[in-house]
């Protein structure tokens, strides 16, 4: 159960809202009282959901031209408000060695991960958020910290998103907080390849002894969010059941590293990295 933290008839969009990590956000957010509008690509999934949530939802990539904003008009629209921006939408691709990485691909991964971040919370600091104030919490991975096996395109991404997050946290304060939260491995469809294949390995090296759900995430998110966390900005908050400090007990290599390695997802489908 989430606290509301205060948190009643605020207004938030939340990206990649439809599964995994965004709907524990969007739905934990929803508990609170906030009304939420959730994107997605699948025109389907942003409408079951967002009557779901008795909320609204826009369906496209993060990354189309117009999006941004499109979503900011809907929202003000909708709500009359924009107080809280989540940005959860990413892609894992392009997947594999560096040298490899083709000059589209490597495009796509910047503007889904890093670009469309930036472009939303321009639209909402100018259409709510300078003159009202708000917060932003960018959703990047424990896995930016260090390298990986194939995570290169990913992993750039996501550091380039967590330095995104201090650079605008340093610019839009004390009107917008901004920070982040990073996940380890979590039970989604974007990391099913890792933890239906080695949960119990992972599980058992990890010094909470299990791997994440997306509520721990959302339950993050929704007090990064609240005035509950008033005076944090520039922060990242790392949601990883203790992956960083595995070391202290564990004294086998990590699994999560072992089925990166090993996995080679079809362009088309690709689930690459957590
Ligand atoms: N799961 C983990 O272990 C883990 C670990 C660390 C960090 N993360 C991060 O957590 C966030 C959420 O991941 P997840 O595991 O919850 O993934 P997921 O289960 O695959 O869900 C991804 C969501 O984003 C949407 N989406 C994907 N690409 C999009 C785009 N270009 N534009 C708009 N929406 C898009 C998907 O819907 P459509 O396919 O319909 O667009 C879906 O709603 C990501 O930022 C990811 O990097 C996850």
């Amino acid at each position: 159960m989430t606290s509301s933290y205060g948190l009643e008839g605020r207004a938030a969009v939340v990206t990649g809202g439809t599964r995994g990590i965004g709907r524990a956000v969007a739905g934990a957010l929803a508990a609170a009282g906030v009304l939420v509008c959730v994107t997605a690509r699948d025109a389907g999934e942003v409408r079951r959901t967002a009557a779901e949530l008795g909320g609204v939802g826009l369906a496209g990539s993060v990354a189309d031209p117009g999006h941004p904003e499109e979503l900011a008009d809907l929202v003000l629209r909708e709500f009359g408000r924009l107080d809280v921006l989540v940005n959860n939408a990413a892609t894992n691709l392009p997947h594999g060695p560096l040298m490899e990485a083709g000059a589209d691909a490597w495009r796509e991964a910047f503007a889904i991960n890093v670009e469309a971040p930036l472009r939303l919370v321009q639209c909402a600091w100018r259409g709510w958020m300078r003159e009202h104030g708000g917060a932003v919490v960018n959703v990047c991975t424990e896995g930016a910290g260090h390298v990986g096996p194939h995570v290169g395109a990913y992993g750039t991404t996501k550091a380039a998103l967590l330095r995104l997050t201090q650079q605008l946290a340093g610019e839009l304060a004390p009107r917008v907080r901004v920070n982040s939260v990073s996940p380890g491995l979590v039970r989604t469809e974007l990391a099913r390849f890792v933890w239906e294949t080695a949960e119990t390995e992972v599980a058992a090296a990890l010094p909470l002894g299990r791997i994440g759900e997306p509520e721990d995430v959302a339950r993050a998110v929704v007090w990064l969010v609240s005035d509950a966390a008033e005076w944090i900005t520039g922060a990242d908050l790392l949601v990883d059941g203790g992956t960083r400090v595995r070391a202290a007990r564990a004294a086998s290599g990590y699994a999560v590293h072992g089925r990166l390695r090993a996995h080679s997802p079809a362009p088309s489908t690709g689930r690459g990295a957590v």
